[in-house]
């Protein structure tokens, strides 16, 4: 399988516990290479336009105040397989479910404040990307 891209953000929780580099490492030493990376804050219309698929789901007028309570790191991270590596990197939603080592075992706080996205699919990881990163931003 060829190399491919996938999206991730380190969410408010896990940078504001100073958790950020302790979480690029790990999925640097995994083999992702960062393409485009910065430091940014979403208003809550914007974590909703990130998050609109889960409109209709009863936590999702929590989760857009969570993911714009701080500060996030999103990425755009290169790898073979990357999607679904990354997925597996990160954990289960829960982390109570999550295998051990993954970032969400490691770090997340809740259910909701579970330190990190990863896009589902390659579709959405380029939807994902462009809503954060333009052209020259990506290396
Ligand atoms: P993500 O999209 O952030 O990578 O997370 P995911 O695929 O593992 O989970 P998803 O079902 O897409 O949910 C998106 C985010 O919503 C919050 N959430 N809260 N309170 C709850 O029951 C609940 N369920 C989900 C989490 O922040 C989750 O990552
Ligand atoms: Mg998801």
């Amino acid at each position: 399988m060829g190399v491919n891209t996938t999206f991730t953000m380190i969410k408010p929780d896990a940078v504001s516990a100073g958790n950020a580099g302790a979480i690029m490492k790990i999925i640097q030493e995994a083999g992702f290479r960062i393409v485009a990376m910065k430091k940014t804050k979403l208003s809550s219309e914007r974590a909703g336009e990130f998050y609109e698929v889960h409109k209709e789901r009863p936590f999702y007028a929590d989760l857009c105040s969570y993911m714009s309570s701080g500060a996030i790191i999103p990425m755009i991270l290169e790898k073979e397989n990357a999607v679904e590596d990354f997925r597996k990197l990160i954990g289960a939603t829960n982390p109570k479910d999550a295998a051990p080592g993954t970032i969400r075992a490691l770090f997340a706080k809740s259910i909701e404040a579970n330190a990190i996205h990863g896009s589902d699919s390659d579709e959405n990881a380029q939807i994902e990307g462009n809503f954060f990163f333009s052209a020259i931003e990506r290396f």
